[in-house]
C-alpha cells in the first residue's frame, strides 16, 4: 500500500468532512433549523445519502469484513490499492442499488484480471455492499462540498452563465428541457437539495428493452438486474421478468451522464448552473 496516498486521502477527507460540517450548519441556521445549535444538529444532517440507507451495524461489519478480504486490494477505505481499483469512484458500485452488480463481482470474481472469486454467506455480501456503497456515498457527497456546499456560495453563480453552460457546453440540453422536465424544480428542491440532485440524480429510472426468443419486444423501467435475472415494470405497472439466459436485452440509463459530468464542472460552473435552476419555479 502507498501510505504517502492514504495519509494524503485522509486529510483530504477530513478537511472535506469539516467543510460539510460548516455548511450544513450555515444552512441549518438560514432554515430557521438552526435554534438547538449544538454539534448534534450538525451532524445528524449527515453526508446526503445515494443509494439505499443501511443500519450502521450493517456497514460497521462490512467494514471489518472488507479490511479482511478485500482492503489489501482495494485499499481499506475502498478508495483504491496497488492491485485494485478505487470502489468509490466505480461505475458499477453506483448505479447498484441492492448488491445486484457488486455481489456477481465478488461471487464470480474476473480472475483473468486478477479480482477472485469469493464465495461467502449471503449477510456477509449485503454487508460488503452496505459498506462500499457508503464509502462511494461519502466520497460524492465531498465532491458536492468541495465544490461550493457552502449556503452563501449557493447565491453567488451567474444565471446568464448557467443558462449557456446548460444549453452549450454542459450538454445538459440533450436531456432536459426548462420548460419541461426540469420547470419548477427550483419549487421541488431548495439550496444543497437542489445542488445535490443536480450533480447527482437519486432514484433515476433506468430503461430496458427486452427481445423474447419469439421475437416479441417489451419494454419497460428496469426493475432488477443481475446475470442471471432481468426484470422491468411495463406502461400497465405489471412486472415481468426473465432468465436473462432466454432473452436479449437492453439497459439504457441516461442518468449515468451525471456521473461522467462530475469530473468535468469547475466550482463556478456549478454555482452558475445552480443559479440558473434557481431561476426555474
Ligand atoms: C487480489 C486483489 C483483490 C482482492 C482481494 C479483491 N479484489 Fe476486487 N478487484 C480486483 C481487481 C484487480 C479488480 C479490477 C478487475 C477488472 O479490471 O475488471 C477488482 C474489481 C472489483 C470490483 C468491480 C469494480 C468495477 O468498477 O468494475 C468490485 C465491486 C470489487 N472488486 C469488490 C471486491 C470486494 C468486495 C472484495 C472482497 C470481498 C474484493 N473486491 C477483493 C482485485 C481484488
Ligand atoms: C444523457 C442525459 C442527461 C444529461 C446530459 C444530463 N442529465 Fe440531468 N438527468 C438525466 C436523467 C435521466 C435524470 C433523472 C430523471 C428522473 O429520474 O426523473 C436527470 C436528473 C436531473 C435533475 C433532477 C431532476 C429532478 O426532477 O429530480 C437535474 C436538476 C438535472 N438532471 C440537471 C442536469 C444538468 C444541470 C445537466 C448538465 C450539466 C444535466 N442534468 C445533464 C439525464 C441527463
Amino acid at each position: 500500500m502507498n501510505c504517502f496516498r492514504c495519509a494524503f486521502l485522509g486529510r483530504a477527507v477530513l478537511r472535506a468532512a469539516s467543510l460539510f460540517a460548516i455548511a450544513a450548519f450555515a444552512y441549518a441556521q438560514n432554515s430557521g433549523a438552526g435554534q438547538a445549535r449544538s454539534k448534534d444538529t450538525v451532524g445528524s444532517q449527515g453526508p446526503l445519502p445515494v443509494h439505499e440507507s443501511y443500519a450502521p451495524a450493517v456497514i460497521e461489519s462490512g467494514s471489518s469484513h472488507f479490511q479482511q478480504n478485500c482492503g489489501f486490494c482495494h485499499g481499506r477505505d475502498a478508495g483504491g490499492g496497488e492491485s485494485g481499483p478505487d470502489l468509490t469512484r466505480s461505475k458499477l458500485v453506483s448505479s447498484d442499488m441492492k448488491g445486484e452488480n457488486i455481489g456477481a463481482v465478488i461471487r464470480n470474481g474476473r480472475p483473468e484480471k486478477g479480482m477472485p472469486r469469493f464465495n461467502l454467506p449471503d449477510a456477509e455480501v449485503t454487508s460488503l455492499v452496505a459498506f462500499i456503497h457508503s464509502q462511494q456515498d461519502k466520497a460524492m457527497s465531498q465532491t458536492g462540498t468541495r465544490k461550493g456546499v457552502d449556503e452563501s456560495d449557493l447565491q453567488t453563480g451567474d444565471v446568464e452563465a448557467g443558462k449557456q453552460y446548460f444549453n452549450g457546453a454542459g450538454t445538459c440540453v440533450k436531456c432536459h428541457s426548462p420548460t419541461g422536465d426540469l420547470s419548477g424544480i427550483a419549487s421541488r428542491y431548495h439550496g444543497l437539495k437542489l445542488e445535490q440532485q443536480m450533480l447527482y440524480p437519486r432514484d433515476a429510472k433506468s430503461q430496458v428493452t427486452v427481445t423474447e426468443a419469439s421475437g416479441k419486444v417489451l419494454t419497460g423501467q428496469l426493475a432488477y438486474h443481475d446475470e442471471f435475472t432481468v426484470a422491468l415494470i411495463d406502461s400497465t405497472g405489471r412486472y415481468r421478468s426473465w432468465p436473462t439466459i432466454n432473452v436479449k436485452y437492453k439497459i439504457v440509463a441516461p442518468a449515468d451522464a451525471h456521473i461522467d459530468l462530475l469530473g468535468k464542472y469547475s466550482d463556478a460552473d456549478i454555482h452558475n448552473l445552480l443559479a440558473y435552476m434557481q431561476t426555474l419555479r
